[in-house]
């Protein structure tokens, strides 16, 4: 694939927990020749704390304070596809800086693909207390204005890897934009 034929400096995942932003962002990087990052993971590394562990000591707000600091240095540099945390676009200014600095894709799924997926997960804080489904439909709910600014998004309910990220890419290459596929 030419570099040429792709439109943003930088593509950004956002979408709920177990979406499928880390891996398929992946397998997006390989095929545009971009280098990966997850953020959560930057955020692990520089803390030296798991995620649940900096939720459980520190707290929501001193999270959210650090995957802000942690997006806008990934977001000075060029030709990365970032997989962002769920809740990083909460914050207008994460929002703002996500889209002056590349291509913003929401990646979408039901509450009960959702659900499946994170059935055995226990490093979610956010799904830890009271029930998951409720957990998720709530937090789905509150957060869908925010999923919604993304310049375009894709449901991944029963799509596989592979297809989301053809999907992806030929819309990049199309600039298809405020679109569901
Ligand atoms: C969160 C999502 C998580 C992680 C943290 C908070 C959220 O990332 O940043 O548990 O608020 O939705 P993933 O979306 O990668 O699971």
């Amino acid at each position: 694939m030419s570099k040429k034929r792709i439109m943003a400096d930088n593509v950004i995942l956002t979408g709920f927990m177990g979406t499928g932003k880390s891996t398929v962002g992946r397998l997006l990087a390989k095929k545009l020749s971009y280098q990966f990052v997850d953020l959560d993971e930057l955020i692990v590394a520089r803390e030296d704390l798991s995620i649940r562990d900096i939720f459980d000591s520190k707290g929501e707000p001193y999270f959210r304070n650090v995957e802000s600091v942690v997006l806008r240095d990934v977001l000075q540099q060029h030709h990365m596809v970032i997989a962002t945390g769920g809740g990083a676009v909460l914050s207008e200014e994460n929002r703002k800086f996500m889209e002056q600095s590349g291509l913003v894709v929401n990646l979408l799924a039901s509450p009960e693909e959702i659900a499946q997926r994170l059935v055995m997960d226990t490093e979610r804080p956010l799904l830890l207390s009271g029930n998951k489904m409720d957990s998720i439909i709530s937090l789905l709910q509150e957060r869908e204005c925010c999923y919604a600014l993304a310049d375009f998004r894709i449901d991944t309910t029963g799509k596989s890897v592979e297809e989301i990220v053809v999907l992806i890419i030929a819309h990049i290459e199309q600039g298809v934009k405020c679109e569901t596929f």
